[in-house]
Formats: structure tokens, C-alpha cells, sequence
């Protein structure tokens, strides 16, 4: 489905029926990496998937693309389909940006699940090391960032070959524009660490066991600084949890969503 949400044409799924699910993406990916979600959530649950400002099918712009910009889309793109508060899902910096979300619109979330993510911004080395990602891609297209981090969305103990091809074409298709708009925004993203205490809803915190770009490390801090938040590590899987052990990551999911209650 498309939208034109704050000038740009947003390209969306929104499947099912009941209390609402927002499933938000990581870097450089797109909706689909959630289509196992899909398959198990959409019998119970109203799924809402963008694609990300300039990411899978949604248009690009030019320059940064700011964390507090993508939620103010997500809240967008909510307020046009209408729906009651939701629970909201990030993935690594799709975490991030719902870390903003929390900050920006507190009243539109039921609850948050915080998967393979942090709160921290970027040292200055590794805002400098975006930047000068930012420039390759610029000079050589969005190869060289999928080249860079398709090796390292699953546990390293993971030899399937056809996930691993599965995870490259997830990540093949981002334009150069979008990919380095949300290597600019990470980049600049203020510390949200902060603003974890003021966080009131229901919150899951998810990750991998076997993550080597976001470790559980990060995660675990998460869940100490979000008061009555719960913690699940998964095992034998990196990165992109939910996408290599997705009956494990259902499974959490759907019992904790089971105690939230929610009607829709
Ligand atoms: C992601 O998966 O979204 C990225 O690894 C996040 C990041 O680069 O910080």
C-alpha cells in the first residue's frame, strides 16, 4: 500500500485485524525482513510494516535522514490508516527510531519491543566511520554496504546458505540515496539513554546470543534502565533475530503480548 506522508511516498503493509502491531525495520533493510511475523501475527493482530524513508520501496530524498524523522513518519503514516495506540516493534535501528517514537509520541504506544538495539549514539570514531561509508556509497552504490554487513546479520555459527542469500536480497534492492540518508541520521542520533527511565509502557527487550553488531551487552543494558521491562535472549541467533529463528521469536512474542491483554 503507499501513503504520502510528510511528502514522501511511503510504501506499506497493513494486514489483519485486532490490536496493533508497528514492525519498524532495521538499516539497510526493508518490510520484508518481517514476513514471518506477518505469517504468524496477522490471525490476532492488525500489522502495520513500513518501509523506511528512502529504504525498500518507500521514496528517498536527499541529505540525513534523522531518527526523530523516520518516527514522526511512523506517526504519520498511524494517524492517516487510524489506529488506537499501538505496540510498536524496532529492530536494531529500527530501534532507534522507535526510541524517538517513544520520546516524541508517548501517548500513541500500548508498548514497545526493543529488538537487537540500543540506546547510546555513536563515539565520534564510528560517526566518522558512517560518514566516510556515506561517501563510498555515494561513489560506488549501495554495494559496498551490503557487501559490508550482509556476513554479519546471522550467527556466526550459521551455515545456511540459502538464509544467507535470502539476507543479501533483503538488502540488494536499498537505493544509494536512503542508504546513506540513514547512515547520516544514525550518525547524528543524540544519546536516548536518557530518556529510558521516562519510558511508562510495557516493554520487551529482545536479542540475539550470538549478535556481534549490536551485543546482547546493549540489551541487557536496555532492559536495567526500563523499569518492569522483560529481557529474552535467543538462542543460536545473531542480528537479524527475528528473521533466522522466527518460531523462537514468535514464541516470545506471543507470550508476552498474551499478558498484555490488549484489545483492540
Ligand atoms: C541495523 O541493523 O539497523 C544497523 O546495524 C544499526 C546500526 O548500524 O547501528
Amino acid at each position: 500500500m503507499n501513503a504520502n506522508v510528510n511528502g514522501m511516498n511511503m510504501v506499506y503493509t497493513d494486514e489483519g485485524s485486532g490490536p496493533t502491531l508497528v514492525l519498524i525495520h532495521g538499516f539497510p533493510l526493508n518490510r520484508a525482513t518481517w514476513q514471518k511475523q506477518l505469517d504468524a501475527f496477522r490471525a490476532s493482530y492488525r500489522i502495520i510494516a513500513p518501509d523506511l524513508r528512502g529504504l525498500g520501496e518507500s521514496e528517498a530524498g536527499s541529505g540525513a535522514i534523522t531518527m526523530a524523522q523516520f518516527a514522526e513518519d511512523t506517526h504519520e503514516l498511524l494517524k492517516q490508516v487510524g489506529t488506537s495506540p499501538v505496540v510498536l516493534v524496532g529492530h536494531s535501528m529500527g530501534g532507534y527510531v522507535a526510541l524517538a517514537f517513544a520520546h516524541q509520541f508517548p501517548q500513541m504506544l500500548h508498548g514497545l519491543v526493543l529488538v537487537a538495539t540500543r540506546s547510546g549514539n555513536d563515539t565520534p570514531e564510528a560517526a566518522a566511520a558512517r560518514r566516510s561509508t556515506a561517501d563510498k556509497v555515494r561513489a560506488e552504490g549501495s554495494k559496498v554496504v551490503v557487501d559490508a554487513m550482509a556476513t554479519k546479520m546471522l550467527s556466526p555459527n550459521n551455515s545456511d546458505p540459502e538464509m544467507a542469500e535470502q539476507v543479501r536480497g533483503f538488502m540488494a534492492p536499498s537505493k544509494p540515496e536512503g542508504v546513506i540518508g540513514a547512515l547520516l541520521g544514525m550518525a547524528e542520533r543524540p544519546d536516548a539513554t536518557d530518556m529510558l527511565a521516562s519510558i511508562k509502557v510495557p516493554t520487551l527487550v529482545v536479542t540475539g546470543a550470538d549478535d556481534t553488531l549490536i551485543p546482547p551487552r546493549e540489551s541487557e543494558k536496555l532492559a536495567e534502565a526500563i523499569r518492569g521491562s522483560s529481557l529474552k535472549v535467543i538462542p543460536d541467533a545473531g542480528h537479524l533475530v527475528a528473521f533466522e529463528r522466527p518460531g523462537a521469536f514468535n514464541r516470545v512474542l506471543t507470550e508476552w503480548l498474551n499478558e498484555l491483554k490488549l484489545t483492540s
